[in-house]
């Protein structure tokens, strides 16, 4: 139970864990995730791969076992994502091979229009466009994602303009859900997120319905911690926009025997604790999500040669990092 209207929400993929009866410990996992937790991201389920598999198919059993799962306990659903670079299905990355760009937004259009009417009034925030502009490291540096992203880049002569048309279908097919610009590396103030700045403007001067600016919080051990995260949401709260954490965890490396030490462990529960605070001190912030309350579910071990990375273990002994976030509220 957060201050104001702050919803406190967690990923969960509903194929996995609230589908696939499976595995031993769903009961309690499905028991604090429903106990915990105002709100609920689908960590995959709406994702195209997920539910827009073939051309003609659309396949929403993941995301409508989170939706009942969030309406069965008086949760809100956070919807992600309509135009990423990632977790495209095959089809469109062979068809996306000779889009012009006329056809690539009649494609974005159907799915858009498809996906945010079938869940209209039961989604409060929508993670529109995720990691659309790429970091400094990139190839390329910080620009908006044309060469990644199939249908950025069939549009690449006016990719703002195809955004703009993004927000307006989301916006007709759920005129109520407040719509998001989501992305990494997006906490503090730096070259990406002032790029970001700089877009969210020329979006707002084309009446584009742009609601709301997510930093998804993947931190890391490895590197500090951006005391600017207030003041960046500040200066995009001042644009009149909501903003969020939609995906924290802080992972870390791990030693020989696989487990933290006790300060690495007081670390993370600090950097979790500096998120939320960030997010609480900004007036307009909605939302703060963890991205998995549990290691045993967490997408980090799999990706980084990290772990340890969310508020719980696998056997869901609360960390520091729990009573952190508890004590911040
Ligand atoms: C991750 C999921 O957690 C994994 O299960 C999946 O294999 C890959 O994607 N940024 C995002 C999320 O916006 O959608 C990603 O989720 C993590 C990084």
């Amino acid at each position: 139970e957060a201050p104001r209207d702050l919803k406190i929400g967690s990923a969960v993929w509903g194929q996995r864990d609230l589908l696939d009866h499976d595995r031993k410990d769903l009961t309690e996992f499905q028991r604090i995730l429903a106990a915990e937790f105002d709100s609920l991201t689908p960590e995959n389920d709406m994702k195209w791969a997920e539910i827009h598999p073939e051309p003609d198919v659309y396949d929403f059993s993941g995301a409508d076992a989170v939706a009942d799962f969030a309406r069965a306990h008086g949760q809100e659903v956070r919807g992600h994502t309509l135009l990423w670079h990632s977790q495209n299905p095959e089809w469109v990355t062979e068809a996306s091979a000779t889009w012009t760009c006329a056809e690539a937004r009649d494609v974005l259009e159907d799915h858009v229009r498809t996906v945010v009417g079938r869940y209209a009034g039961e989604i409060y925030e929508w993670d529109v466009a995720n990691e659309i502009i790429q970091d400094d490291w990139d190839a390329g540096g910080v620009q908006l994602r044309t060469e990644a992203n199939p249908f950025l880049k069939a549009c690449a002569d006016d990719p703002v303009d195809l955004l703009g048309d993004v927000f307006r279908w989301a916006h007709e097919a759920d005129p109520e859900a407040v719509l998001f610009l989501n992305d990494y590396n997006a906490e503090g103030i730096n070259a990406k997120t002032d790029a970001y700045y700089e877009l969210a403007q020329e979006l707002l001067a084309d009446g584009a319905p742009l609601h709301g600016f997510g930093a998804q919080g993947h931190l890391s051990l490895q590197y500090g911690f951006d005391e600017s995260m207030q003041a960046n949401f500040e200066r995009f709260a001042d644009l009149g926009l909501q903003v969020a954490v939609t995906e924290a965890d802080v992972r870390m490396p791990l030693g020989e025997d696989g487990e933290p030490t006790e300060e690495q462990i007081a670390v993370q529960a600090e950097r979790y604790d500096k998120m939320l605070q960030a997010c609480l001190n900004v007036a307009t912030c909605s939302s703060f999500t963890v991205w998995g309350f549990d290691d045993g579910r967490s997408w980090v071990p799999d990706v980084f040669p990290e772990g340890y990375a969310t508020i719980m273990t696998e056997e869901f002994v609360e960390k520091p990092a729990y009573d952190a976030l508890l004590d911040g509220l």
